[in-house]
């Protein structure tokens, strides 16, 4: 139970819409995310900063929510994979990765697809090599990665194709 005395409340923005809640100081922001706003689409492996299950986009930028309060996302716009389909309709990453098995227990996915979203919106140019340097920072049990890689080249090459 949070302990009374110490409780905030935290206001933050969460795929474009608005949300506060309450929680102690020490509460992760994964944790807040999961518990408090019931967004479990965010995994929590590893717990400190290695896996990269955890990974949502803060301003537009990838990072690890198992490393950050809640208290420190106060204001900010954070993106989890809970905003990724269009509607019912999964978005392009992520029909890529349907199409290509990029996933198995799907345990590592979201934070994957998070950061491969930021790596799509602050890059014009892709190559296998910086899509192998950006998934570097996650650990995947099941795919071997080779998967996901191809997953993310059709993307690739498809916003390359001027298809995006
Ligand atoms: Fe955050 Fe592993 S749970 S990096
Ligand atoms: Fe199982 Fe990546 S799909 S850990």
């Amino acid at each position: 139970m949070p302990t009374a005395e110490y409780i905030q409340n935290i206001t933050l923005s969460v795929n474009g819409e608005s949300y506060t809640s309450q929680a102690e100081p020490r509460t992760s922001l994964a944790d807040f995310l999961r518990y408090n706003l019931e967004l479990t689409g965010t995994h929590i492996g590893c717990e400190h900063g290695v896996c990269g299950a955890c990974t949502v986009l803060i301003d537009g930028n990838s990072m690890r929510s198992c490393l950050m309060f809640a208290v420190q996302a106060e204001g900010k716009e954070i993106a989890t994979v809970e905003g990724l389909a269009e509607g019912n309709q999964l978005n392009s990453l992520q029909k890529a990765f349907w199409e290509r098995h990029g996933l198995q227990c799907g345990f590592c996915t979201s934070g994957i697809l998070m950061t491969l979203t930021e790596y799509f919106e602050i890059n014009s140019e892709y190559s296998e090599k910086t899509i192998r340097d950006v998934l570097s920072g996650h650990i995947c049990r099941c795919t071997g990665y080779e998967s996901i890689v191809a997953a993310a080249l059709d993307v690739a090459n498809s916003k390359e194709a001027g298809n995006e």
